[in-house]
C-alpha cells in the first residue's frame, strides 16, 4: 500500500510527518510524494488560525467528490481539536488521528478496511497523560531513520505548552508542556549527523523554555553543537522572556551554532500584551532585544504579529508600528487575528476589529517592516558568507546578471538564516560556498560567488 502525507502548519507538523513516514514504512507501506499513485491519502493538519482549516476543509470536500482513494486521514492538531466531528461531518474522512496518538496510525489504517476503530485522541488538557502513551510517542522519534535526501533535519526537544497565550489553540491540541531527556536528543542528535544530516534545527512552540532536571536550553545548546561534525545548529521558536543571557552567550561563543532567533512578541503595546496573556511588557521584549544586539551585534532576528486582536486601537497599533521601528528585524510574519473557539480570548473577548482595518493594518505592518528588513539586508553589503545551498532558487531576481548557460540562480542561507541569491552552478545544491554580498532586497542578499 502507497501512503501521501500532505502537511499543513508549523515545523512540528513537518517533524511528525517525516516521522510518520519512517513508521509506515517501517511496518511495510510505501511513501510516495504524488497524490495520484497513493492509496491512503493523510493530511496533517494546523489549527491555528481559520484559514490554516479552510484549506484542510476544501481538500476533503474535492476528494469527497473523488471518492478515489480506500482511506483519507486527518492527523494532527484538527484531529485532536474535531475529534468525531470530522469523521460525522467530513464524507471523506475515514480516520482522525491526533499529535501524541501518531504512533497508531499504521493500526488505525488498517483498522478502516477491517471495520475496526478509526479514531484516536490525545487526553483533554484537564486529563493526565498517560505514560504509555508518552513512551510509544517518544518511540517514533528514537526510531526515526537518520538518513534524508537533505542535509538539514528537525530535531524535537519539547512538545506541548503550557503558556496560553488567550489566542492560541495550541496549548490545547498538543497537550501540556513536557521536555524530552536530553540523553535521548543526544542520541538523535549523533544518529542524524552521523548519517549526514550535519544542519540541525531543534525544535519547540517555546524552544528555549526546554528545561530537563539540571539541563536548561543554554546547556543542551552546547552540548548538541560538542557533537563532531554539526555544522550548523538553530533552533525554532523562542518566547521573549524565557531568552537569558546563557543561550546568547552559548550562540556567540559557539562557531557552529546560528545567529538567528526568531522569537515572536506579537504586539508592541501593553495592554494588548496583558489582554494576550503574553507574560511580559513592551518594556521588557525591548530589553530583550537590546541585550541580544549587545552580546550578538550581527544577530538577525524575526518576529510575528498579531493585528485586530480583540480591542485594539489605533494607538496600540502605532506601538506595534515603533516596536519594528527600533528593533531591526530580519523579518516578520504578520497575522490578522483568528478566533479559536475554547481559547479565552474567544470565550471573553469579542472579535471587534473589522476585517477592513485588520488587512489595512497588516498591509501597514508588512510594509514598514520591508523597510525595516531592506535596511538589516543592506547593512551587509560588502561582507562575505558561508551559505549553505539549498538548490535553484524559485524566483529569478532581476537586479542580478542574468545567468549563462552554466549557470543559474541558486538560493543558499547564511548562519542567520538570510537567504542569498547568487549564480552558480546547480550542482553546489547541498553544499557548502562561499559569497561576497554586491546588493540586497528587502528578503535576500544578492551575491556573487567566491569559492
Ligand atoms: N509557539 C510559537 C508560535 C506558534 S503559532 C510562539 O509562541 O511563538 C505561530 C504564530 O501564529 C504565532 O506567533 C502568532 O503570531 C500566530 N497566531 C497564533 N494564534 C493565532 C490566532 N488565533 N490568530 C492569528 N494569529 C495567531
Ligand atoms: Fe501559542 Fe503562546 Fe504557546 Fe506560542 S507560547 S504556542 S503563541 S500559547
Ligand atoms: Fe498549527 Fe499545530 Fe503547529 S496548530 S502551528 S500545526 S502546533
Amino acid at each position: 500500500m502507497k501512503v501521501c502525507i500532505i502537511t499543513f502548519g508549523c515545523q512540528m507538523n513537518r517533524l511528525d510527518s517525516d516521522l510518520v513516514s519512517d513508521l509506515l514504512r517501517a511496518s511495510g507501506y510505501a511513501v510516495v510524494a504524488d497524490r495520484e499513485l497513493a492509496d491512503v491519502v493523510l493530511y496533517n493538519t494546523c489549527s491555528v488560525r481559520e484559514h490554516a482549516e479552510q484549506k484542510v476543509y476544501s481538500r476533503l470536500g474535492r476528494d469527497a467528490q473523488l471518492k478515489d482513494k480506500p482511506a483519507i486521514g486527518v492527523i494532527g492538531c484538527m484531529a485532536q481539536r474535531l475529534g468525531d466531528k470530522l469523521l460525522k461531518r467530513c464524507p471523506a474522512v475515514d480516520l482522525v488521528c491526533a499529535p501524541g496518538r501518531l504512533y497508531m496510525l499504521p493500526e488505525l489504517i488498517e483498522n478502516v478496511s477491517a471495520g475496526g476503530d478509526v479514531l484516536a485522541l490525545d487526553p483533554l488538557r484537564t486529563e493526565s497523560l498517560d505514560s504509555d502513551s508518552e513512551k510509544r510517542l517518544e518511540q517514533i522519534d528514537m526510531l526515526r531513520s537518520a538518513s534524508g535526501v537533505s542535509r538539514q533535519a528537525f530535531l524535537r526537544v519539547m512538545r506541548g505548552c503550557d503558556k496560553f497565550c488567550s489566542y492560541c489553540i495550541v496549548p490545547f491540541v498538543r497537550g501540556p508542556e513536557r521536555s524530552r531527556d536530553p540523553k535521548h536528543i543526544l542520541e538523535e542528535a549523533g544518529r542524524l549527523i552521523d548519517a549526514g544530516r550535519d544542519c540541525l534545527t531543534l525544535v519547540g512552540q517555546t524552544v528555549n523554555s526546554y528545561r530537563f532536571a539540571e539541563t536548561g536550553f543554554g546547556d543542551l545548546v552546547r552540548q548538541v553543537a560538542g557533537i563532531e561534525g554539526l555544522r550548523r545548529l538553530d533552533f525554532v521558536t523562542s518566547y521573549p522572556v524565557d531568552f537569558g543571557s546563557d543561550i546568547l552567550e552559548a550562540m556567540r561563543d559557539l562557531p557552529n551554532v546560528c545567529t538567528y532567533i526568531h522569537c515572536p512578541v506579537q504586539s508592541g503595546s501593553d495592554r494588548i500584551l496583558r489582554s494576550m496573556n503574553r507574560g511580559y511588557t513592551r518594556s521588557e521584549y525591548d530589553a530583550f532585544i537590546d541585550m541580544a544586539y549587545e552580546i550578538m551585534p550581527d544577530v538577525a532576528i524575526a518576529s510575528d504579529f498579531i493585528v485586530g486582536f480583540p480591542g485594539e486601537t489605533e494607538e496600540d497599533h502605532e506601538a506595534s508600528i515603533d516596536l519594528i521601528r527600533r528593533s531591526g528585524f530580519k523579518n516578520c510574519f504578520i497575522f490578522k487575528y483568528s478566533p479559536r473557539e475554547g481559547t479565552q480570548a474567544a470565550k471573553k473577548l469579542a472579535d471587534d476589529v473589522p476585517e477592513e482595518i485588520k488587512r489595512e493594518r497588516n498591509n501597514q505592518l508588512l510594509e514598514i517592516q520591508r523597510e525595516e528588513g531592506f535596511a538589516h539586508h543592506r547593512k551587509r553589503i560588502g561582507r562575505s558568507f558561508e551559505v549553505l545551498v539549498e538548490g535553484r532558487s524559485p524566483r529569478f531576481d532581476k537586479q542580478q546578471e542574468p545567468p549563462s548557460s552554466e549557470s543559474t540562480q541558486m538560493m543558499g542561507r547564511t548562519m542567520g538564516n538570510h537567504i542569498v541569491l547568487f549564480n552558480g552552478p546547480e550542482n553546489l545544491a547541498g553544499r557548502f560556498a562561499k559569497v561576497r554580498i554586491a546588493g540586497a532586497n528587502d528578503l535576500a542578499l544578492l551575491g556573487e560567488l567566491t569559492g
